[in-house]
């Protein structure tokens, strides 16, 4: 803690994802006040990002391979935002312990799976971690990232050809979604709680589609007749179950998996949007984005 009270916070994996918006909440006028600035931005790569002044953001490079660099990053730190691929976490915990930091947030921002997440031990291997008694762990579970589901349309069609999507079952499984900027705000919002107060896990949604609403809303607003092919629900779990077992993967075999995920019969449909967590993330500090409206304005520009 600095001396002024306010949390010190650092965030690995800039260049990623979840980077550049985490930056923005945390050094935003909602957020700003309960943090130390500069906020330490702690990353691999040279580059630095000119929307923030360096009173704002300070960058510490580091070496995965060397622990040290990452433990002397963390020193004096008291909250470590991780937002890098799951292979580092491990890695990130153990030098955050032997900084003494307190509340360590892991890299999952994957939706909240149940008995269904064990069918896929290739690609959902990812676990989540908890803490000891020297660091907390906050896993922040969310639905699948809103913004790729309107930019990169094979998500929501599981199709790359133009205009042809894939329904699976009958469309109107319910997808949890989550805008990359309302991760940033979770994370700008829980981080400054203290360590002890806080869940293990929080889940939030910005809003929940299903395939039928976005794809009846996308024939209106580009004028276009979708080629849907049907594709059953078993259908659907058995080509996920061979693109988790294959040892090159690649971005169709992972949303065929997910995609197998949300329709699975094993899956415990849960509305995050009605749980106290999203009281405690957000009560009243900002609106939850909704995909309809955006979906609507990104296709019609
Ligand atoms: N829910 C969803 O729909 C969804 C979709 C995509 C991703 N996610 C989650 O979001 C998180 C971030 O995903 P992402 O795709 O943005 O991650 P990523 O591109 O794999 O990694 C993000 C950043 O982490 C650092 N990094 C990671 N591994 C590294 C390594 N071995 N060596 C050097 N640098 C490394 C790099 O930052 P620097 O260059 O600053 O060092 C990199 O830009 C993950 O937890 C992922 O599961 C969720």
């Amino acid at each position: 803690m600095s001396s002024s009270g306010k949390k010190v916070v650092a965030v690995v994996g800039l260049n990623g994802e979840l980077g550049k918006p985490t930056l923005s909440a945390l050094t935003s006028p909602e957020f700003k006040n309960y943090y130390h600035f500069p906020i330490r931005a702690v990353t691999t790569k040279n580059n630095k990002f000119e929307e923030f002044s360096d009173s704002e953001v300070s960058y510490h490079k580091v070496d995965y391979n060397d622990a040290s660099s990452l433990v002397a990053a963390f020193n004096g730190v008291d909250v470590v935002i991780d937002l890098g691929s799951h292979k580092n976490t491990q890695i990130l915990l153990d030098a955050a312990i032997e900084a003494h930091v307190k509340l360590f947030f892991p890299s999952v921002y994957s939706p909240d799976y149940g008995p269904e997440k064990k069918d896929y031990s290739g690609l959902l291997a990812f676990k989540d971690f908890y803490h000891d008694d020297r660091l907390k762990c906050l896993n922040l579970k969310v639905g699948w990232f809103a913004d790729w589901v309107i930019s990169k349309l094979a998500v929501l069609f599981l199709s790359n050809e133009p205009n042809k999507a894939v329904r699976v079952g009958d469309g109107n499984t319910k997808i949890p979604v989550t805008f990359i900027s309302d991760i940033a705000k979770s994370l700008a919002s829980l981080a400054h709680h203290s360590p002890e107060k806080l869940p293990e896990k929080v889940c939030v949604q910005s809003d929940v589609y299903t395939q039928n609403e976005l794809f009846k809303i996308y024939e209106e607003v580009k004028g276009v007749k979708l080629d849907i092919e049907e594709r059953s629900i078993d259908t659907q779990l058995q080509i996920a179950a061979q693109a988790d077992k294959k040892q090159k993967s690649d971005m169709f075999d992972f949303l065929n998996v997910i995609t197998a995920t949300m329709v699975s019969p094993k899956r415990m449909y849960v509305d995050y949007s009605k749980g106290k967590d999203m009281k405690l993330v957000n009560p009243g500090i900002f609106e939850w984005k909704k995909i309809i409206p955006e979906a609507k304005k990104a296709w019609s520009s």
